[in-house]
């Protein structure tokens, strides 16, 4: 059976799409059969992320019920399966709501793990699902993370099983919420903790996931560590120099050194 793993967040621009992306890529590159959808329709851009240029046929045209969601999976890197949403001005009606949620249903058996990027707040409702796993991505903000609880409660609502919160851009400042806060006012666990880094936008330039573009990169140290994680695998970050320099370079900056 598919595993539908949910990435979703009470804010917008928050790093949904980045890590949907990113994540995917890993569980793919850990030896897991996985797709990753875009569900955003008025603001597409994982398929920019992962280097598709033009998908011809795309989500759209299954919501219009002229293809089915296997003939819209674009091969990806590493071997993930790419499902874009494709662009519309129009938005959703309540009929493509139920066309998307049954779509989703039907995504090949084959297909290991289901990666769903969701469209931040309330539209979220429109894709979550009973028997979904959910990850509330979320950035060290007071006003970030409420809005993360309210995600939580409308993912369990909708039948979801919050498997963690993702604490994105990460800087390790003063002002930061703490990890422990985070916690308490979620009720969740945090399972993963990326930093805020240069190599994530750097990856965007060459359209590539930074996972595959700068793996011994903090942030790809973090997704394959949270991918791992979620298939039960063993993952030992490479210690390489570079990754050793990186992170003493990191601790001097916020005085652990
Ligand atoms: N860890 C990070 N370090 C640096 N930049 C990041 C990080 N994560 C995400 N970003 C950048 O932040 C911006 C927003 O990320 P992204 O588009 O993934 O957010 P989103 O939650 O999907 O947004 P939306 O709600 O609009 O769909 C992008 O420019 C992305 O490159
Ligand atoms: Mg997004």
């Amino acid at each position: 059976m598919t595993r539908y793993i949910v990435v979703a967040s009470g804010k917008g621009g928050v790093g949904k799409t980045t890590i949907a992306a990113n994540l995917a890529v890993a569980l793919a590159m850990f030896g897991k059969r996985t797709a990753v959808i875009d569900t955003d329709i008025v603001m597409a851009n994982l398929e920019i992320i992962l280097g598709l240029r033009n998908p011809p046929v795309a989500l759209i045209d299954v919501l219009s019920g002229r293809l089915n969601i296997k003939d819209i999976m674009y091969e990806g890197p590493e071997g993930v399966k790419i499902i874009p949403a494709g662009i519309t001005l129009d938005g959703f009606s309540e009929q493509n709501m139920e066309m998307l949620k049954a779509s989703i249903k039907e995504i090949p058996k084959n297909i290991e793990i289901l990666v769903i990027d969701a469209p931040a707040g309330r539209d979220a409702s429109m894709v979550m699902d009973e028997g979904q796993e959910v990850l509330i991505v979320t950035i060290p903000q007071v006003s970030s993370i409420s809005d993360a609880l309210k995600m939580k409660i409308l993912a369990e609502k909708m039948g979801g099983k919050t498997i963690g919160v993702v604490l994105n851009m990460v800087e390790n400042r003063a002002r930061e919420v703490t990890i422990e806060e985070v916690e308490n006012t979620i009720d969740s666990n945090v399972i993963s903790i990326i930093p805020s880094d240069d190599k994530v936008k750097e990856a965007l330039a060459y359209e590539m996931p930074f996972v595959v573009r700068y793996p011994e990169s903090r942030p790809s140290r973090e997704i394959l560590r949270l991918a791992a994680g979620l298939i039960g695998k063993d993952y030992h970050p490479p210690e390489s120099i570079f990754s050793r320099i990186t992170d003493f370079i990191v601790g001097l900056r916020n005085g652990k050194v």
